[in-house]
């Protein structure tokens, strides 16, 4: 990484954490040491956090890397820790969900009642032909019988597969195929931005194709006509009527939980494989940790989509092993108003929110006056996850949200880790804005350069795990290959290709290091700063910068809400950045005024990191083509600053942002 550019690294505020907090944590400093000490009799007692049917005769088996064994011989049922012993243990009134619609009904969920419908979903679908082992798709917005239906699964070992329901049905039907799954768990529709919105028509596309789905069942949200065929089963029809008694059957601690599918760069979506013991482990573990998640009193909510990873690990999974009261919320976060999320927070007293880099700068653009309105007093902790947060973004957050007090948890994390990996612990670490901070307990990370080695503090490279760790994918559904190529073969034993991979595992279990594809840095003190996807560096003049560092030196302008930045061919320095930024709310951008805001962003960026990193160009756009999840689609805006046509637009949340941009690039500013 360019010397210019340790500028981001001067980022030196840091914030503590508040005393009583510190006093109070879940987990304290001592933790490092243990996990140190023994990491895996650390992970160890964490999987005694959970209750076993069976306990395990081995903690790791890794004599086969990349394929990792743990809690080997161990037996245990996911639903049974989320819900049954709960309830056995006296709390069956308790709130598990307080389900928000987005038209303003409401659902309050008990631990009882979520117990007796994961209950009866999984006698039903047991009664539609599903045994251990067989995957079952779901496709349904956020109502309470998404996690239902998850948890009936994990009930009866059934595989869930679960799609975001913004997706499309050719998304759906190869996920689908690639599963062969046997039982679809849909929804007519649900409801978005003030309008139902039908989710049935598309499952039926995909149904017609794949001849592996035997049944669907259907849950009615909106009401809306749908059309029928001899496969449909209505979801109050069959999983109401079905008996609530059922026994949970333990299940192997390597019973596969959940494939998710995740798209990565390349056309073909990759089934993250995940198994039962280990994840639910760490799930479970850092739920505990980061979020200081205290069952009898915090209220908490994560924003997720239970379609992505986030919402499997930290709405179902994490949060209900731990017996937590938590928020649902179906909806966007701007209908019926840009308030609604606060109002939600103050309505239930929120103590614990976890959020994304792209909601808190989008609630920046909005302006601080509307968390202003709404009573946020009962918050005690903030999280983020999904990219890199930008310190301004993480200073906003911490000011407008959290009062200037609160402790701000960036959580580094993929689908393929299956839980929290880097992240500060509240009660321990003095957070820096933008920066990740430390390798959980039991967690072994590492920056690397091109060859592999670790680089010394101060420097740049390649994100690593340099140890497995217990909610580690297992592999990619039905392609080991593509599982060691795509994550083992980079750098470590693995590297040089499969076969000399997999003869160096048999050689010895050491060395193999997971690729996670991110640029990273280590700070002088150490700590870990993420930089954004590898294929998103920018090569100028011979120098690696970071997409994230500029965007970050962009977002720290006042007027700055939102910024991506490309790296577009250019014949005299390779590669040359281009930036696209939001103005906040009441900046002033027309004619000369935003002539001049360009003048001074191009400036600014010259000065915060020096002036090879200073953009060629930059449009002042009003909105950034971003995933379903979120996550800005920098590809496109390169074919925009590359004055190339688009490509792939179909995961765009909305393609009408792409006309916007493209015509204002066309008109030459
Ligand atoms: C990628 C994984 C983890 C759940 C949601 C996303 C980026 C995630 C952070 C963070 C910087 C982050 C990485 C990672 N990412 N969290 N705190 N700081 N980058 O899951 O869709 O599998 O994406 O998201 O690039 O590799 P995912």
């Amino acid at each position: 990484m360019s010397e210019a550019l340790a500028n981001l690294l001067n980022e030196t505020r840091q914030f503590p954490p508040p005393a009583e907090l510190a006093a109070d944590a879940n987990v304290k400093a001592d933790a490092y040491a243990e996990a140190e000490a023994d990491r895996l009799a650390f992970w160890e007692r964490q999987a005694g956090r959970l209750t076993w049917a069976k306990q395990w005769d081995q903690v790791l088996d890794w004599s086969n890397p990349p394929f990792a064994k743990w809690f080997v011989g161990g037996q245990l049922n996911v639903a049974y820790n989320c819900l049954d012993r709960h309830v056995e243990a006296g709390l069956g009134d308790k709130v598990a969900i307080h389900w928000e619609g987005e038209p303003g009904d409401t659902r309050t969920i008990t631990y009882a009642e979520l117990h007796r419908l994961t209950c009866q979903a999984a006698n039903a679908l047991t009664d539609l032909g599903v045994t251990a082992g067989d995957r079952v798709a779901i496709y349904l917005p956020m109502v309470p019988e998404a996690a239902v239906a998850m948890l009936a699964c994990a009930r009866i070992g059934a595989t869930h597969s679960v799609v975001f329901g913004g997706f499309s049905a050719d998304a759906l039907t190869n996920r689908i195929q690639d599963a062969t799954a046997k039982v679809v768990i849909t929804a007519d529709g649900g409801f978005r931005r003030g309008k139902p919105s039908a989710l049935k028509p598309t499952v039926d596309e995909a149904v017609a194709k794949c001849p592996s789905v035997e049944h669907v069942l259907v849950v009615r949200r909106t009401g809306e006509d749908v059309a029928w065929s001899e496969k449909d089963h209505w979801w109050h029809e069959t999983v109401e009527t079905a008996s609530p008694e059922h026994t949970a059957q333990p299940f192997d601690a390597e019973h596969p939980l959940f494939i998710l599918y995740t798209s990565g760069t390349t056309a073909r979506p990759k089934g993250i494989l995940h198994t039962t013991g280990g994840y639910l482990t760490q799930t479970s573990y850092t739920t505990h940790a980061v979020f200081d998640l205290k069952p009898e009193t915090d209220v908490y909510w994560c924003t997720a989509d239970i379609g992505w990873v986030t919402g499997h690990s930290y709405i179902v999974y994490g949060p209900l092993s731990n017996g937590a009261t938590q928020v649902m919320y179906e909806g966007t976060p701007d209908t019926p108003h840009k308030g609604r999320f606060w109002e939600i927070v103050d309505k239930y007293k929120v103590t614990i929110l976890y959020t994304a880099p792209t909601l808190i700068r989008t609630m920046m653009k909005w302006g601080e006056d509307i968390p202003a309105g709404y009573d946020l007093s009962s918050l005690r902790l903030l999280g983020s996850v999904g990219e890199p947060i930008n310190p301004e973004a993480w200073i906003w957050y911490r000011q407008h949200v959290g009062r200037g007090e609160l402790p701000v948890v960036d959580t580094w994390w993929q689908t393929e880790t299956g839980a929290i990996m880097i992240s500060p612990l509240p009660g321990v670490t003095a957070a820096k804005p933008g920066s990740a901070m430390t390798p959980l307990p039991g967690i072994v990370a590492d920056v690397v350069d091109d060859q592999g080695q670790s680089v010394p503090n101060g420097g740049g490279g390649y994100l690593v795990l340099r140890e497995p760790w217990p909610s580690m994918l297992r592999t990619i559904w039905g392609d080991d290959d593509r599982f060691i190529e795509t994550y083992w073969s980079r750098f470590g034993a693995g590297a040089g290709g499969v076969e000399s991979g997999r003869e160096a595992g048999a050689e010895g279990s050491r060395g193999w290091v997971y690729f996670a594809g991110d640029g990273a840095k280590k700070d002088d003190d150490g700590h870990i700063w993420l930089l954004g996807r590898v294929d998103d560096v920018m090569l100028v003049s011979g120098h690696n910068i970071s997409t994230t560092e500029v965007e970050s030196a962009l977002v720290s302008h006042p007027s700055v809400a939102e910024a991506a930045v490309v790296g577009a061919t250019d014949p005299t320095t390779g590669q040359a950045i281009v930036a696209f930024a939001i103005p906040r709310g009441s900046t002033d951008t027309a004619g000369d005024a935003g002539e001049q805001l360009i003048a001074d962003l191009r400036n600014h960026v010259a000065k915060t990191l020096g002036p090879i990193a200073k953009p060629r160009q930059i449009m002042l756009v009003p909105e950034l083509p971003k995933t379903r999840s979120g996550k800005i689609m920098r590809r496109l805006l390169r074919d925009v600053a590359e004055h190339r046509s688009l490509g792939d637009v179909t995961t765009l949340q909305d393609s009408s942002v792409m006309e916007l941009i493209a015509s204002g690039m066309s008109g030459g500013k």
